[in-house]
């Protein structure tokens, strides 16, 4: 396993059980509205988030076989499969204590018989995948893929023809103007903490989609839409309650709490944005 990988690995081997007592099964920010004034509950943006990506994405209303790529514990899968009930899934992640939770989750809303969760890299899919997918859900995984090409060339060979993608991805903002010192200080505090490659931007996303083949492809920004997140989970990092947990997680989950802060900067200068992308082979 890369450098990467196996930091990626540890850390949500380490930080996943403080996440699952704390917030639950969704491992992604949450929505409120377009402009981020909706009163929501934090709990439910998150699932407010994957219905408005479902709904923008144009998911296809007929899913047989889906991909949840980069999936946690398997948050937005089970979603899928109760949404699909005659739909096989297979969700990935770096992350066994992900997958063994994501099985165990998978047992107790009785869909273990046709949702499979597994460590396994995203980019060793075997070829018998291949135009297998109706549906290839992607949420707050890419970041972590370094090469960004290669993942859009990955889906484009797994997707069934006519198959869509729906991605939500943190990127950065889009140049010109180029990125200033104090962005890049911002962004590599993130990457660093969050064991993130260099982000990049919707656009240059959207040109890998673009050079894969994916056609009726869309992009947008929806970081207005997500922004109340970062302070829901910087008070959730505040309440004493958590402290032992975070105690116990070890130093990079300590770390990745501090990056709290280097997000809410990212978001409020604007270095960081909260990309999305449809696209159909
Ligand atoms: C922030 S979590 C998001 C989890 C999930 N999509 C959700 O919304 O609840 C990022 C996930 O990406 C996974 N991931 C990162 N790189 C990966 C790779 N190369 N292959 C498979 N999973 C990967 C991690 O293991 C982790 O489960």
């Amino acid at each position: 396993m890369s450098t990467l990988n196996t930091r990626i690995k540890d850390f949500y081997d380490a930080s996943t059980p403080l996440w699952l007592n704390t917030w639950g099964e969704q491992m992604h920010h949450g929505y409120y509205g377009p402009d981020g004034k909706r009163k929501t509950e934090h709990k439910q943006a998150q699932i407010d988030m994957i219905e408005e990506l479902l709904a923008w994405g144009q998911a296809p209303e007929q899913v047989r076989s889906f991909l949840d790529a980069g999936c946690g514990v398997g948050g937005s899968s089970r979603y899928l499969a109760l949404r699909h009930p005659e739909a096989t899934g297979l969700g990935v992640t770096l992350s066994p204590v992900q997958a063994q939770n994501g099985e165990r989750y998978n047992q107790e809303a009785g869909v273990s018989d046709r949702l499979n969760i597994r460590a396994q890299d995203v980019y060793t899919l075997e070829e018998k995948h291949n135009n297998s997918f109706d549906l290839i859900w992607s949420m707050e995984s890419a970041e972590h893929m370094k090469d960004k090409q290669a993942l859009m060339d990955l889906f484009y060979r797994l997707l069934r023809p006519g198959g869509k993608l729906v991605m939500a991805t943190w990127c950065h903002r889009e140049e010109p103007p180029a990125l200033t010192t104090n962005d890049q200080k911002v962004l590599d505090k993130i990457c660093e903490l969050y064991h993130l490659p260099p982000l990049v931007s919707v656009p240059t996303l959207g040109a890998a989609a673009a050079q894969a083949g994916f056609d009726n492809l869309a992009t947008d920004d929806w970081s207005a839409a997500v922004e109340p997140f970062w302070g829901a989970v910087i008070s959730s990092g505040l309440d004493p309650r958590n402290w032992p947990g975070l105690i116990s997680a070890g130093m990079s989950t300590i770390k990745g709490a501090w990056a709290m802060k280097y997000m809410k900067e990212g978001f409020s200068t604007g270095a960081i944005r909260y990309g999305v992308l449809r696209g159909t082979k």
